[in-house]
């Protein structure tokens, strides 16, 4: 399958997250030199910047096997017994979703990572009795969109806890070179430039756009894709210049128009908009924080003069 290539297999041909990378490369090595699991990861931060894809990376540069589920797919304390049962010693078990485990499952966890075991009551009522459950050593990674959705108890029992990073233009134009180069894809500097500079900081969004813009370049006769194709494909997808979609422009013109930029909170401006409070606050809000389109005040949120300029419509508030 293209789209599981498209996922880099080692930390080195990992682009982006430098940082983290880093860290990462040591807390590994040093897990096998002493020849023991990698402690507990989670991971948090905006959808699609690779949190799935990383956790497998981590598993081939371990040697492990990892084992993949989500929080919503859990639904019983069995089935993550189930799972844990089927765990290697130092095997990965990679929860998506983490925040979305019911109460009983995540419970059950806190002594499955700090001391390797379960217990599991077995027979109802008068008979009913807990049988100690002893689990190999295994990583738990977990990932979520916010570290904060997170009850404290399980938070505390991941021993590295690290935040993905919105990638920056020169990052995306590597990832989209290498895309570019598994889809057999022939591409301009000048293209990869332009996708990755409104691609959101995202490398989910980069992919997604580089096929769509194959799809034009090809019909069209193009042999490469380059920037003016590129413009001309995005224009018709509804991805204005800095990248936003229909999404983000219908929130930053509902804010500036129904509450005159703000303050307005995330539950008001979702009904307006109809869509999820949820959606707007993990995929559309932080990045629209992060190029300053819009701030976070004590009383909500308001769109700042940049978002104004990008809009062309006067900014006549006092700052
Ligand atoms: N594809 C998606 N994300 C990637 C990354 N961070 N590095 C390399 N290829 C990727």
């Amino acid at each position: 399958k293209t789209e599981q290539s498209l996922r880099p297999q080692r930390l080195s041909q990992y682009i982006g997250q430098a940082q983290l990378k880093h860290k990462l490369s040591v807390y590994i090595k040093a897990a096998k030199q002493r020849q023991e699991s990698l402690d507990h990861v989670l991971l948090y931060g905006p959808p699609g910047l690779g949190k799935t894809t990383l956790a497998m990376v981590i598993g081939n540069e371990m040697g492990v096997s990892i084992k993949t589920t989500s929080g919503p797919a859990i639904e019983k304390t069995g089935d993550l017994v189930a799972l844990l049962n089927e765990l290697q010693p130092g095997d990965i078990l990679f929860i998506d979703e983490i925040h979305r485990l019911p109460k009983a499952v995540e419970e059950m966890l806190y002594s499955a990572m700090e001391d390797f075991y379960v217990d599991i009551v077995v027979g109802q009522g008068p008979t009913a009795h807990p049988i100690h459950f002893p689990l190999p050593p295994f990583t738990l990674i977990g990932a979520t969109t916010r570290a904060g959705l997170l009850a404290p108890p399980l938070r505390e029992r991941f021993g590295i806890v690290e935040h993905m990073k919105y990638y920056d233009t020169d990052d995306l134009e590597q990832i989209i070179k290498r895309s570019s180069k598994i889809f057999k894809i022939k591409i301009k500097a000048n293209g990869a430039h332009e996708i990755a500079r409104r691609s959101r900081g995202t490398p989910r969004i980069a992919n997604r756009l580089l096929k769509r813009i194959r799809d034009f370049a090809q019909v069209s006769g193009q042999k490469a894709i380059e920037s003016d194709i590129v413009d001309r494909a995005l224009h018709l997808l509804g991805i204005d210049d800095a990248g936003l979609d229909s999404v983000d422009l219908k929130i930053l013109n509902t804010m500036i128009k129904f509450y005159s930029g703000g303050p307005v909170g995330l539950n008001t401006l979702a009904a307006n908009i109809g869509e999820e409070t949820d959606t707007i606050a993990e995929m559309y809000e932080p990045y629209l924080l992060q190029i300053g389109f819009i701030k976070r005040t004590a009383r909500g949120r308001v769109v700042t003069k940049a978002g104004y300029d990008h809009l062309k419509i006067p900014y006549n508030k006092i700052s």
